[in-house]
């Protein structure tokens, strides 16, 4: 991994998917780490994981970050001076698929809350100690999904359009400070992620180029915020498919999504 290694992460949405695996790259590169999620249970077990296999230290925080509890919990654990956070992965997210007129507005709230405004006041939570230090970073977990619209999954894409176009400016402000900013943006990645969006049945009509593991989607979005890139694409597949949508006019790429998606039946 290129310079720097980090002394202390905090990753969001440790207890599943791409989170976990972060979290025990991280470990393996002797970064100590607070895990945060809801499911304590998973949370203890890779900590049990991750300190019998590394010489680091895991801190458990449970915490739901749509909660205003939860994450002024996690607000405080960031702005701790005593133990500072060099790291801060904001990665907990989850994405609604389907007619937009057909979902619950509650629950886009919470997708609301926890893919962009928990995102936005994390990092404000780490950024004065990271910039004091003059060291630090932030990776954003977006998608993919950021770089055009996306018919039925209209409130997921524009929570990643937010995440990205967020983590670009933060990146360009922060240029010079020592402080890197990264946004991870992967394709479809093999997690609970799907299932939890509903779209299994969809999913499994994919072709199977389509598809990354986690590992080499966590690795390369380490990689990125240590080089200080301020967005990365993992897969070859997946660096060609938003190359072309990042030059295309956005009415057409909208329109091609559209219809791909309505032959596939997703
Ligand atoms: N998998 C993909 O195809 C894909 C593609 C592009 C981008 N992404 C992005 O990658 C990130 C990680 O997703 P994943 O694929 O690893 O999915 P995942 O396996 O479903 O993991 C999601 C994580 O977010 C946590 N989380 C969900 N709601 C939360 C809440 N209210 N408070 C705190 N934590 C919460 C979950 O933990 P608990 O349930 O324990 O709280 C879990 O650890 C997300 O931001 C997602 O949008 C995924």
């Amino acid at each position: 991994m290129p310079d720097p290694t980090w002394n202390r992460a905090l990753v969001t949405g440790a207890s599943s998917g791409i989170g976990t695996v972060l979290a025990r790259q991280l470990a393996a590169d002797g970064t100590d780490l607070v895990v945060v999620a809801r499911s304590e249970d998973a949370l203890r077990e890779l900590a049990d994981e991750l300190t019998s296999a590394h010489d680091v230290a895991v801190d458990v925080l449970v915490a739901d970050l749509t909660d205003p509890g939860g994450l002024a919990a996690v607000e405080e654990r960031l702005r701790d001076v005593a133990a500072p956070v060099d790291l801060l992965v904001n990665n907990a997210g989850f994405g609604t698929t389907g007619p937009f007129a057909d979902q619950d507005p509650d629950t886009e709230d919470q997708e609301i809350q926890l893919n962009v405004a928990a995102v936005v006041r994390l990092t404000h939570a780490a950024l004065p100690g990271m910039k004091a230090r003059g060291r630090g970073g932030i990776l954003n977990v977006s998608s993919i999904a950021s770089f055009q619209p996306i018919p039925n999954m209209a409130v997921y894409s524009a929570t990643k359009a937010f995440v990205t176009s967020f983590t670009e400016a933060i990146h360009e402000e922060l240029s010079g400070s020592g402080v890197h900013v990264t946004a991870l943006c992967p394709g479809f990645t093999r997690t609970n992620f799907v299932d939890n969006a509903g779209a299994n049945d969809d999913a499994t009509k994919l072709p199977d180029v389509i598809w990354m593991e986690p590992e080499p989607v966590a690795a390369a979005g380490l990689r990125a915020v240590a080089a200080n890139r301020a967005t990365v694409v993992p897969g070859l597949q997946y660096k060609l498919s938003t190359g072309a949508s990042r030059v295309l006019p956005s009415a057409v790429t909208r329109r091609v999504i559209s219809v791909a998606s309505r032959l596939r039946g997703i």
